[in-house]
C-alpha cells in the first residue's frame, strides 16, 4: 500500500483541498490510459525508452494495411505483448478505482470507468461494468466482421500467427488500430457517463488520441469538477481544477484513503 508520505508537498497540499470534494461526489468518471499500467510493467506508447514504438513501426503494426500485408508478423507482436502481459498484475493504482467503486455503490453512488488500455488489468483488479475505449488484447474476432462478433482467446503463446476462426478464416486483435473508428455504442456510453458526472479524473493518459481524449473535456463542459493524475504536464492539465503531478499507483491510493476516512 502506498504511503501518504511519499507524496510530494505539493500533492499533500492538493490532497488536502481534493479529498473533501471527492468524498462528496456519488456520480464519478474515470479516464485511464497507459499510465495507469506503467507500474504494473507495461510500456506507455510515447515512452522514450521504453515505449513500443521505439521499437516497431507503429502503422505496419497497428493498423488493417499492416495485417493485410503481413498478418503474421503483427501477431508475433501482439503475441509478445500478450506474453508480457500475461505476466503483469494490477498495481495498487488500479486496486484503489475498484474500491472506489465499491465504496460509492454502497453510497448509493456510481464510478463508471472508460479505459484506452487494452490489458485487462482493470478487469482483473474487480472493476465492474467497465469501458473498453480501444478493445482488449484477449479478444479476436474474423477479419472483416464487426466488435460483436469478438470472442476471447486467452491461448499464449499463440499456437499459430495468425490464429483462424473453426471455419478456417484469420482472426485478428479485436483492438481498434490506427485509422479505425471505435464501437459507436461504446463510445456513446463513455460520453454519457461523462456528461452525468459530477467528478471526473483523468489518469495516465496524454490526452492525445482522440475521441476518447475528448471524455474528460465534455464531463468538465456539463459540470463535472475535473482531476488529472499523471507525473507529467499533458494537453489537458491546464483545464483541470486539480492536478496531481504522481504516478497513479501512488496517488490513487491516497486519495481513495482519504475518501474512506470521510466517508467510510
Ligand atoms: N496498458 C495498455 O493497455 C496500453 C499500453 C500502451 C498503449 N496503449 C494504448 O495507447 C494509446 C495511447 O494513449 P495513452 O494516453 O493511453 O498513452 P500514452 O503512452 O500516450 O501516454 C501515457 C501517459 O501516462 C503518463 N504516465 C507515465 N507513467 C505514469 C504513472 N506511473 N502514473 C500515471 N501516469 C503515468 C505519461 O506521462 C503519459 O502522459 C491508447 O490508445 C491505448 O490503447 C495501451
Amino acid at each position: 500500500m502506498a504511503q501518504e508520505g511519499q507524496l510530494s508537498a505539493d500533492s499533500l497540499a492538493v490532497l488536502e483541498q481534493l479529498v473533501p470534494v471527492a468524498a462528496k461526489a456519488r456520480r464519478v468518471f474515470v479516464f485511464t490510459g497507459a499510465g495507469v499500467s506503467a507500474e504494473s510493467g507495461i510500456p506507455t506508447f510515447r515512452d522514450a525508452q521504453t515505449g513500443l514504438w521505439a521499437k516497431y513501426d507503429p502503422v505496419m503494426l497497428a493498423s488493417i494495411d499492416g495485417f493485410r500485408k503481413d498478418p503474421a508478423n503483427v501477431w508475433k507482436w501482439y503475441d509478445e505483448r500478450r506474453q508480457t502481459m500475461s505476466r503483469c498484475q494490477p498495481n495498487p493504482g488500479h486496486h484503489a478505482i475498484t474500491d472506489w467503486q465499491g465504496l460509492l455503490k454502497g453510497l448509493d453512488g456510481r464510478l463508471d470507468l472508460a479505459t484506452q488500455n487494452i490489458d485487462d488489468l482493470h478487469r482483473i483488479a474487480g472493476t465492474e461494468e467497465l469501458i473498453e475505449l480501444h478493445g482488449n488484447i484477449w479478444e479476436v474476432r474474423p477479419l472483416g466482421s464487426e466488435f460483436q462478433e469478438a470472442f476471447r482467446l486467452m491461448d499464449c503463446p499463440l499456437s499459430e500467427h495468425p490464429p483462424r476462426h473453426i471455419d478456417g478464416s484469420t482472426l485478428r486483435p479485436n483492438v481498434v488500430w490506427f485509422g479505425e473508428m471505435l464501437d459507436e455504442a461504446v463510445l456513446n456510453h463513455a460520453f454519457q457517463c461523462a456528461m452525468k458526472a459530477d467528478l471526473a479524473l483523468s489518469i495516465g493518459t496524454s490526452s492525445l488520441v482522440y475521441p476518447a481524449a475528448a471524455l474528460p473535456f465534455v464531463a468538465r463542459e456539463h459540470g463535472a469538477t475535473l482531476v488529472e493524475i499523471n507525473p507529467e504536464r499533458t494537453e489537458l492539465t491546464a483545464a483541470a481544477d486539480y492536478v496531481l503531478q504522481e504516478p497513479s499507483a501512488l496517488a490513487l491510493p491516497a486519495l481513495v484513503a482519504g475518501i474512506r476516512r470521510i466517508c467510510g
